[in-house]
């Protein structure tokens, strides 16, 4: 398949789980690929992979909540590619309930989940304006319309990505950019693969599937919505989720 053939897609957290995926499955059909992630021990590999299936790759190792850097990085970057597709996915929790979480944990949760997002769509439109389209891609949870007990830093930024996703879909539908969330379940990722069984099973049991997801079935997600097969989805949230949380 090579219905993203001509474009380039700027992948954050691509060093392993449903970043890694994504990278693959866009690299499968035909997009130039733009990965980022800060851990120096994963990405190289995910590179190698990458090349040595014969994509076209660049890889950027940054920590994606310096802002200036991040800001550098991309005037470096647009000086030599485009990217016209955006998928922000780089994350990671600080659990804690409200009335205990350090508001230095509460602040990295949302910067990164929602401030860095803010800070590459507000890069990238305007490329994405001048060429009349773009598909931007955020990835929320659903602990973003639940809320879950000893998330709450969590679930407000992932619930944050819902209100950035509709309110850029707005602003952005005229310019033939379309912007869409998905709202991942229980994906088999290293976090998750690290995560107790006493956390997992009871989200299982409310799968209707009876399983975790693979990242590779969220990766297919975001490629359909980054496809012209989405031509017409915009401001909305899909959930991939076996059935959790509907
Ligand atoms: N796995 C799940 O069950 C699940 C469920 C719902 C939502 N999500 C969301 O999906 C996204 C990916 O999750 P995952 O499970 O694949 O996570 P993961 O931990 O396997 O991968 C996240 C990647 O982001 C990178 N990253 C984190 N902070 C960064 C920073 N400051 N700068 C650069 N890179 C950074 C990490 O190094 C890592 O490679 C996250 O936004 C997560 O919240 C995951």
């Amino acid at each position: 398949m090579t219905d993203l053939a001509g474009r380039t897609a700027l992948i954050t957290g691509a060093g392993q789980g449903i970043g890694r995926a994504c990278a693959h499955v866009f690299g499968e059909r035909g997009a130039k690929l733009i990965l980022m992630d800060k851990n120096r021990k994963t990405l190289p590999g995910v590179e190698a992979e990458l090349k040595a299936k014969g994509y076209h790759v660049q890889a950027h190792i940054i920590d994606l909540t310096y802002s200036k850097r991040l800001t550098n990085l991309m005037t470096e970057i647009r000086n030599r590619s485009h990217a016209n597709i955006l998928v922000n996915n780089a994350g990671f929790d600080r659990p804690g309930v409200t009335r205990k979480i350090d508001m230095g944990d509460f602040n990295a949760v949302i910067g990164i989940h929602l401030g860095v997002p803010f800070l590459l769509i507000k890069l990238l439109l305007p490329g994405m304006r001048e060429d009349g389209w773009g598909r931007i891609i955020n990835i929320s949870s659903v602990y973003g319309t639940s809320g879950a007990k000893g998330e709450a830093a969590y679930c407000v930024a992932k619930a944050g990505v819902i209100g950035l996703t509709k309110t850029v879909a707005r602003e952005a539908g005229l310019d033939g950019v379309t912007v869409n969330a998905i709202v991942p379940g229980l994906i088999r990722t290293p976090p998750m693969e690290k995560l107790p069984d006493k956390y997992k099973e009871p989200i299982i049991e409310q799968t209707l599937l009876g399983r975790m997801g693979e990242p590779e079935e969220v990766a297919r997600v975001a490629a359909f919505l980054a496809s012209d097969d989405a031509s017409f989805v915009t401001g909305t949230t899909i959930t991939v989720s076996g059935g959790w949380g509907i």
